[in-house]
């Protein structure tokens, strides 16, 4: 199973992705957790992409299309993967459907007011990614990560000015993708606002219908 998570940011993208590849055993493939890896290990890919990051842009496609490109060479996405945040240009798409022919493109539907609202209260793992938030998904240890144990962080893209930016960008960069799939006919659409358990759920079952 090869899948695209489509969305806005703040759409719900990480926490299905996680929930998906656990269903289907597939790696998830983060395009924002390699880079943020990478700004953690002080790369100078790290240190590029965090230009773009942090003012709420996209990281240019040079950077980021080979990137993705080998990482679903190796050899653990051989049953497929999860690609959650990419592609996010028409020219990324293009890139992928030349190497690859996805099975679908999971668009998670969430309006605009409910993405700042979520995005408020959002806290992730810096080391293994795992979102959380303070309202509707409370780690079992405040401030600390269920699955490994870290601390906490709020991200510094999720800051309010930066949130609204992210937003413009998605609109006029990576909604154009939701036609893009549609076209050919692999889109499949589902309501974001609902329960995380209920989203997972409306994507299995629609991937399998
Ligand atoms: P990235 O890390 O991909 O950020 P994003 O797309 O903006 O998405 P988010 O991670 O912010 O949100 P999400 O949809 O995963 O939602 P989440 O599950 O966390 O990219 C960051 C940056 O990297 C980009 O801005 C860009 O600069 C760069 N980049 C990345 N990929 C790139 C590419 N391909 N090309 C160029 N640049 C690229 O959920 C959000 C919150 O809501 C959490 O708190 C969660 O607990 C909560 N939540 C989730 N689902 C629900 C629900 N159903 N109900 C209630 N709360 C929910």
């Amino acid at each position: 199973m090869k899948l695209i998570l489509l969305g806005a940011p703040g759409a719900g993208k990480g926490t299905q992705a996680t929930r998906l590849a656990e269903h289907y055993s597939i790696p998830h493939i983060s395009t924002g957790d390699i880079f943020r890896a990478n700004l953690k290990a002080e790369t100078p890919l790290g240190l590029k992409a965090k230009e773009y990051m942090d003012k709420g842009l996209l990281v240019p496609d040079e950077l980021t299309v080979d990137l993705v490109m080998d990482r679903i060479a190796q050899e653990d996405c051989v049953n497929g993967y999860i690609l959650d945040g990419f592609p996010r240009t028409l020219n990324q798409a293009a890139a992928l459907d030349e190497k690859v022919a996805i099975d679908a493109a999971v668009d998670v539907e969430v309006p605009d007011e409910d993405i700042v609202k979520r995005m408020a209260g959002r806290r992730v793992c810096p080391n293994c990614g795992e979102p959380y938030h303070t309202e509707w998904k409370v780690p079992k240890k405040e401030g600390i990560c269920d699955r490994c144990g870290a601390e906490l962080i709020i991200r510094k893209d999720d800051e309010p000015e930066t949130v609204l930016k992210r937003l413009t960008v998605y609109h006029d960069q990576t909604q154009p993708l939701i036609d893009h799939y549609g076209k050919q006919d692999k889109l499949v659409a589902v309501d974001g606002t609902l329960s995380v358990e209920e989203v997972t759920n409306a994507i299995i079952a629609k991937l399998e219908a």
